[in-house]
């Protein structure tokens, strides 16, 4: 090859370098990661966020999502996320208190009547005032995904009344609050990440835990676990979160596009949650797990302390005050 064709050659390597350097550069990459499995409803909501996202920026911005807690658990991700190294992530509120004390309420057991009134409390001002309440811990709440309500499943008897979880182990998430009902309750409270439980499970670590339907199910904890007690006791949301050193970085027609994907998702979610939870506990029983509906009424009196001790100050009374005043059979809903 002569000197010339070289430097030519050379030449185009450098272009088709810059070229592509260039088409990296113009799409804005966020990288997504959470902790559930691609079956779950929560998956499939950020799924559809992406293609959202792709289809309003034309192919200019992208997420990419990272799932089963690949990245790390619910904790570390929101850890990773207020340093920037990832630029969303979608946490439980129970493990998201510790990081944004306002979710709190959220989950105190017993505070919302029923998926409705849960729905137009999250849906409503209270909802948008929780989620911007994280920017000074350097994260943005987008927007809730339905979680549905959370009920204890065990393995050898079912959880009918409080007193059935006296000396029984059970399996909490990283959340004060969740540790403390089930203290109210008599059980033994033990924080065990998600991705650990189906062992702890097995091994007998703990002999108890709660979720909802599709995550008991998705998990396949019921196959360990063959009793599920429909007590409700809360209705704990999944938050999508995008951490403040993206969300300064974009522009405002990248802020857009990412608030309306975000919005849409998590209405085009809620149908999808409505199936999944219909779909895990008709499997469920037919594998043969027994699903019981325990009176609700002991449960309610056991945490009623929890709800007092959390309005100790006039802000915290108000927010219970303004959560009770929502009128669940209103049609208004975001
Ligand atoms: C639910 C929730 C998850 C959470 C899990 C848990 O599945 O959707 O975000 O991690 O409960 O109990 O840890």
């Amino acid at each position: 090859m002569t000197t010339t064709s070289l430097r030519y050659l050379l030449c185009f390597f450098l272009m088709l370098t810059i070229a592509g350097c260039a088409v990296k550069s113009d799409v804005k990459v966020i990288k997504l990661g959470h902790a559930l499995d691609v079956n779950h409803s929560v998956h499939k909501a950020m799924v559809f966020l992406a293609e959202k996202v792709d289809e309003k920026s034309n192919g200019k911005m992208r997420i990419d999502i990272y799932p089963n807690g690949q990245l790390g658990s619910e904790r570390e991700l929101l850890e990773l996320l207020q340093i920037g190294s990832i630029g969303m992530t979608k946490a439980s509120a129970a493990v998201l208190e510790s990081f944004m004390p306002s979710m709190a309420v959220v989950n105190l057991p017993y505070v919302f009547h029923s998926k409705d009134h849960y729905r137009k409390v999250l849906g409503g001002e209270i909802g948008q005032e929780l989620l911007t309440s994280g920017e000074e811990f350097w994260m943005r709440g987008m927007c809730f995904y339905d979680a549905g309500s959370r009920s204890f499943y065990s393995k050898d008897k079912p959880i009918m009344k409080p007193e059935d979880l006296q000396g029984l182990k059970v399996r909490v998430q990283s959340s004060a609050s969740a540790i403390q009902m089930v203290r109210l309750l008599g059980g033994s409270a033990t924080p065990i990440p998600f991705g650990e439980l189906y062992t702890a499970l097995q091994q007998g670590v703990v002999d108890a835990a709660e979720n909802n339907p599709p995550s008991l199910y998705l998990t396949r904890h019921y196959e360990v676990c063959r009793y599920y007690s429909l007590n409700e006791h809360t209705f704990v949301p999944d938050v999508m979160l995008v951490s403040t050193h993206t969300w300064d970085d974009l522009n405002d027609e990248q802020k857009k596009w990412l608030s309306e994907a975000s919005f849409e998702s998590a209405v085009h979610q809620r149908t999808l949650w409505e199936e999944s939870e219909k779909e895990a506990l008709d499997a469920m029983i037919a594998d043969g797990v027994h699903v019981e509906y325990p009176d609700k009424g002991p449960f309610i009196e056991k945490v009623r302390p929890m709800l007092d001790a959390f309005a100790n100050t006039e802000y915290r009374k108000k927010l219970l005050e303004r959560i009770e005043a929502v009128d669940e059979s209103s049609q208004t809903e975001n």
